[in-house]
């Protein structure tokens, strides 16, 4: 799952000695950046999901730090709806100066665009990627009260109660929704969805019984894990995750096809002048680079993004790539 992991010690070094060569140009950068008249009044990030949730959590996190750098205040305003994609479609057709942002994700700029071909936007062509902010294994939630004890007795039991369960997401496309399709198809399974504004919500109404399991990003379930409130059959990885590292992947569940790697970024609206988007993505850089980040996101069983992860291209390339999977998804394959 490590897909933004560290380097081996050789490229540790080589790395290390190109970053000393570079050490003269990226100030040269730095003052050029300086010299952007940008942001000169509050940004407003937009997070397409409710307070509480992943996108939200990492949204916030990022942002304090940030504002900090940019020397202006940033706004979160949350806009809910249609999984996501009502933001989405908002920001798209905002005004260009980098005062207006999302975070957007593997459901909104991805899944969401396969599975539903009127969108709004275009996630792959209606935004500036500005970078990416983090990388969110997906887990397999349920109730404490749940009665299957793992995924053998899970397959079986939602197999034969499938008109009785209810499953929870954040809206048609959104990560929740999207992995919890893949799991369906996988299981041959057909339970009954219930959509939220996102899943904050969603892990309340998890928790107080009401639903009976759903499929998160790490960061909004490991709280509750924590403290024994709902239980996770598996995590849909290559690895196990150091912070649930009870939780076992796919293949050792035996479901070896439902392997996700979500993830979280920030989009400028297209036509965001390049120099406002690098000093966007500067400061990004600079806020994953901060301890108080770092610490809290890998806690809570996030993956920071390695420098070599965090540029424009790297982002495109990965709203490029989801758009594909989930395209094969949606023409009923498992991929
Ligand atoms: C999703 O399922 O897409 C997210 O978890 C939504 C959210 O951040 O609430």
């Amino acid at each position: 799952m490590k897909r933004f992991g560290g380097v081996s010690a050789a490229g540790g070094i080589a790395i290390a000695i190109v970053a000393l060569w570079l050490a003269p140009a990226r100030a040269t950068d730095q003052d050029r950046l300086d010299q952007i008249d940008f942001p000169v009044r509050t940004v407003t990030v937009v997070v397409p999901f409710a307070r509480g949730g992943p996108t939200d959590t990492v949204a916030r996190l990022i942002a304090v730090e940030m504002a900090k750098t940019l020397g202006q205040p940033i706004e979160i305003e949350n806009i809910l709806g249609a999984g996501g994609t009502l933001a989405a479609t908002r920001v798209a057709h905002a005004t260009p100066d980098g005062h207006t942002l999302i975070v957007g994700h593997m459901g909104t700029h991805g899944s969401a665009a396969a599975l539903s071909p009127k969108l709004g936007y275009r996630p792959d062509k209606d935004f500036e990627p500005v970078a990416l902010l983090a990388e969110m294994p997906v887990l397999l939630l349920a109730r404490r009260d749940f009665p299957p004890k793992d995924m053998t007795e899970f397959k079986t039991f939602v197999k034969s109660h499938t008109d009785n369960i209810n499953v929870a997401h954040a809206g048609f496309g959104s990560v929740s929704y999207a992995s919890c399709l893949l799991l369906d198809r996988l299981l041959g399974v057909d339970p009954t969805a219930v959509p939220f504004s996102g899943t904050g919500p969603a892990m309340q109404a998890l928790i107080d019984g009401q639903v009976d399991y759903m499929c998160d990003q790490i960061v909004n379930a490991v709280p509750a894990l924590r403290e024994d409130k709902i239980k996770a059959y598996v995590i849909a990885s290559a690895e196990r995750d150091s912070a649930v590292p009870q939780v076992p992947t796919a293949a050792e569940a035996g479901v070896p096809g439902f392997r996700i790697a979500a993830w979280t970024g920030l989009f400028a609206p297209r036509g965001t002048p390049e120099p406002i988007v690098a000093k966007l993505n500067a400061a990004v850089s600079r806020a994953l680079d901060q301890s108080e980040v770092r610490t809290r996101l890998t806690d809570l069983g996030g993956i920071v993004p390695g420098p070599e992860q965090r540029s424009p291209v790297v982002l495109a390339q990965l709203v490029h790539d989801e758009i594909t999977r989930w395209g094969s998804v949606a023409k009923g394959s498992t991929p």
